[in-house]
């Protein structure tokens, strides 16, 4: 029986400390980073890799083919943040180690802090994929971007004209709260899916896949470490990986969302709504009031279960930098100022629901026998 070949793309983060306070991965956490990556590729453990940073964020991107959930991949990644969060408290780095929740690897980097995307993928003839990765915000920040990609026929052109579009896509999206997840199809299910992917603080999308054949395209992190921990702990900075062109939407379908700015929870102490800033690599740090959040979007090509490269070289398309999102960037800088003049009022800061996982709640219990029973008298 004939098997088709597989290649599976792994997206793996965790903030494991960072230069002056959480703005940036400093350069000697990057050296043992692809040190590691490279001795993996040369074993034969990954065919390709890349390591960048969004912000205080390590992104490790794998191209393999040993499946979703590999151990090894797992294991490659975990021992990486391990090796660089010695470094960074070695350095006395901001917040080293501060996404490794747990110290013993367990198998799967899921539920231990790391923020993980894959997606295992038969190659097509020329496969383009997307990877996203974005700093000071949270999981449920790419159910906009993703419902106008594959669901908003106002954003993705596709969706009307290509043929092999107009069936639809499958959304799986995770109940965070409750642990439950739920699959609903667009256009049939359009007002359903939002009803739901709208409450980004606790409904998020997982998969898109196409509705006519299962084929999928997108996958995202949708792990909230306050949930895991019972507390303010680490940060959710998700990542996602999305499949584009041929029957799917273009890669400039899968950008346009960004020509504008949007408001996403996670800015300062998790605690804020802030507009997401699409930047090049060379922006790829936080700095006013912690942020602006930002997010970057590197571009390649699948080939033969690794990146296309040149020689040796992964070619990578650093998509953001480009003078079409300048738009984005200055609508994202304005409109912060605005939330900002507001200072602790909402909805500058975020509501009750998800100020309970942060460091307010401390404040709030030194304050609780002080309260006194207000009565119709006084
Ligand atoms: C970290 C983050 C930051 C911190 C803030 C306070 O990812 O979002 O905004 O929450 O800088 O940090 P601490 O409490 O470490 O001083
Ligand atoms: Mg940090
Ligand atoms: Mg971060």
């Amino acid at each position: 029986m004939f098997v088709p070949k597989k290649t599976t793309i792994s997206l793996i983060k965790c903030d494991v400390g960072s230069l002056a306070g959480h703005h940036i991965v400093p350069k000697p956490l990057f050296d043992i980073a692809e040190k590691n990556m490279k001795n993996a590729a040369e074993t034969g453990l990954i065919n390709s890799y890349y390591v960048f940073n969004a912000g205080d964020d390590l992104e490790l991107l794998m191209v393999h083919e040993k499946g979703e959930h590999n151990h090894m991949i797992h294991e490659l990644a975990w021992n990486t943040f391990k090796e660089a969060a010695d470094k960074a408290l070695e350095l006395k780095l901001y917040g080293a180690g501060q996404d490794i929740l747990k110290t013993a690897f367990s198998g799967n980097v899921c539920g231990m802090g790391p923020g993980v995307a894959e997606m295992e993928i038969e190659e097509r003839g020329a496969d383009p994929i997307v990877v996203f990765a974005a700093d000071k915000t949270s999981a449920g920040s790419f159910n906009y971007p993703l419902f106008r990609v594959f669901a908003d026929p106002m954003n993705t052109a596709g969706l009307v004209i290509d043929p092999n579009m107009l069936c639809g896509f499958k959304f799986d999206v995770v109940d965070t709260v409750e642990n439950k997840a739920i699959t609903l199809k667009c256009p049939e299910e359009t007002y359903e899916l939002l009803a739901l992917i709208g409450t980004v603080g606790r409904y998020v999308i997982s998969r898109v896949r196409r509705a006519s054949d299962d084929l999928i395209c997108a996958s995202s992190s949708v792990s909230k470490l306050s949930l895991i921990a019972g507390k303010y702990v680490g940060k959710d900075d998700p990542v996602m990986i999305a499949r584009a062109q041929h029957g799917l939407p273009a890669v400039g379908e899968v950008l346009a969302p960004f020509m504008h700015t949007y408001f996403v929870m996670g800015w300062m102490r998790g605690s804020h709504w802030g507009p997401l800033m699409p930047v090049g690599l060379n922006a790829s740090k936080c700095t006013v009031f912690d942020g602006p959040p930002r997010i970057v979007a590197l571009g390649f090509q699948v080939a033969d279960g690794g990146i296309a490269s040149d020689e040796g070289k992964p070619l990578i398309a650093d998509l953001f930098d480009d003078p079409a999102f300048d738009l984005a960037r200055q609508e994202a800088v304005r409109e912060g100022a605005t939330l900002r003049r507001m200072g602790e009022f909402e909805p500058a800061r975020l509501g009750p629901e998800e100020m309970e996982y942060t460091t307010i709640q401390q404040v709030l219990h030194k304050l609780a026998k002080r309260f006194t029973t207000v009565t119709s008298d006084d």
